[in-house]
């Protein structure tokens, strides 16, 4: 058996931003719009009034101050509610694969490693831009990887459940090198149009560089141990797919795009996450004391003001449980390891810390690492 190291980390930032105000504005229109179309069945009964959307409620419920997206305008447009992302001929690279590749030569560089020496890698987000070939082969080619690449897809906590894969691989041998990448176009599964959800999701891409732990010259973060759980849940669910889409091809339907139930996600994924960590903390022989940071999956603040006081067993102190979402709003598998990336540098060696990813399935990833 091997050892595993995190050598690198990288992040892929949109260059557009949306503040609450904006988004709030849009929707706002958008819901006037609808309204004046909608008058005479709001006037009958039939249906009911969209109402407003507020940025005191955003900012109170999520934390999320803003977020990034790839395409700003198309979101914005009353009129339109969604990003304007034109369809790319086959021989030009597809969106997930640009902003993946960017993420990687992040990482790449960070860890002074080469493309070339690269065995795997995996393309791990919650959705796929298309059903093949695997997007994570296409940017195999793009960054003239070696080995091989393959898609995986657990939702929110893909960017754990790849990194295991790719641990387990680099523990037994039969790879060297990994990279993990997280591109999350969320703007594109999210229901700007739904006053419930459409504060939630930016667009992001992350990569973590996985190497065998042998004699390593360079910074970097020890993996001591890996762990997942699934439980199935319907309380975020997306049913696009291409069986669905066979049956009601053109129709504009609710269920095609992200949903969730988020009161009932609060309440059970908390206990769900917080016994994980503690098992898999026992397990490792690991106390409360021990650890040094959390890096949790950035979906909202107050549920990770408490998994932090859960873990932990008081308050975090500042810097502890570092958080990017009130700039980056949820971005699915990738928030996680933002957070990491931005916020590990100056930890000592000997410190530990805990990443952990959670949501849809319902699933739970966590990964303790040690600097080095
Ligand atoms: N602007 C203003 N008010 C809004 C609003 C908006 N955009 N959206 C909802 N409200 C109102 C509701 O109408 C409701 O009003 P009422 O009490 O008069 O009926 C009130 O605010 C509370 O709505 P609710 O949906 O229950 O809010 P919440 O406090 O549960 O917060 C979430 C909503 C989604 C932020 C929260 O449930 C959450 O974060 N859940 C977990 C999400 C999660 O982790 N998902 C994983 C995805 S990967």
């Amino acid at each position: 058996m091997h050892n595993v190291a995190i050598t690198g980390t990288g992040v892929f930032t949109p260059s557009e931003v949306i503040t609450n105000d904006e988004l709030v504005a849009a929707f706002n229109s958008y819901a006037d719009l609808w309204n004046a179309e909608n008058a005479a069945a709001i006037d009958a009964g039939t249906v009911q009034a969209k109402t407003h959307s507020s940025s005191e409620f955003i900012v109170a419920a999520s934390g999320i101050e803003r977020r990034y997206v790839l395409d700003k305008e198309g979101v914005l447009d009353p009129a339109r509610m969604f990003p304007r992302l034109a369809t790319r001929s086959d021989d030009q690279p597809g969106y997930m694969a640009e902003i993946g590749v960017d993420a990687a030569q992040k990482a790449l560089s960070a860890a002074g490693v080469d493309a070339a020496d690269v065995d795997l890698v995996i393309c791990a987000a919650s959705n796929m831009e298309r059903a093949y070939p695997a997007i994570a082969v296409e940017i195999q080619q793009l960054l003239s990887a070696g080995g091989f690449a393959f898609d995986m897809n657990v939702a929110c906590s893909s960017a754990t459940f790849g990194i295991q894969t790719a641990a387990d691989m680099i523990r037994s041998g039969s790879i060297r090198r990994a990279l993990v990448i997280n591109p999350e176009i969320c703007s594109a599964h999210l229901e700007w149009r739904d006053r419930d959800c459409h504060f939630i999701f930016g667009d992001v891409a992350t990569a973590t560089l996985l190497e065998r732990d042998e004699d390593l010259d360079k910074p970097h973060f020890k993996v001591l141990s890996t762990r997942c759980a699934t439980q199935f849940s319907n309380n975020i669910r997306n049913n696009n797919g291409y069986l669905r889409r066979t049956q009601d091809h053109m129709e504009d339907r609710r269920d095609m795009q992200f949903m969730q139930n988020g009161r009932k996600v609060f309440k059970e994924v908390l206990p769900l996450v917080s016994q994980h960590i503690a098992d898999h903390m026992e397990h490792e022989n690991i106390a409360a004391t021990d650890l040094h940071r959390l890096w949790l999956h950035q979906a909202n603040k107050t549920m990770n003001d408490y998994i932090g006081k859960k873990v932990l067993g008081r308050t975090p102190e500042p810097g502890e449980q570092p958080n990017i979402l009130q700039d980056y709003a949820n971005t699915s598998s990738a928030g996680s390891i933002i957070a990491f990336s931005k916020h590990s540098n100056d930890m000592k060696p000997g410190d530990k810390g805990l990443i952990c990813s959670f949501g849809a399935g319902y699933s739970v990833g966590s990964v303790i690492v040690e600097r080095a």
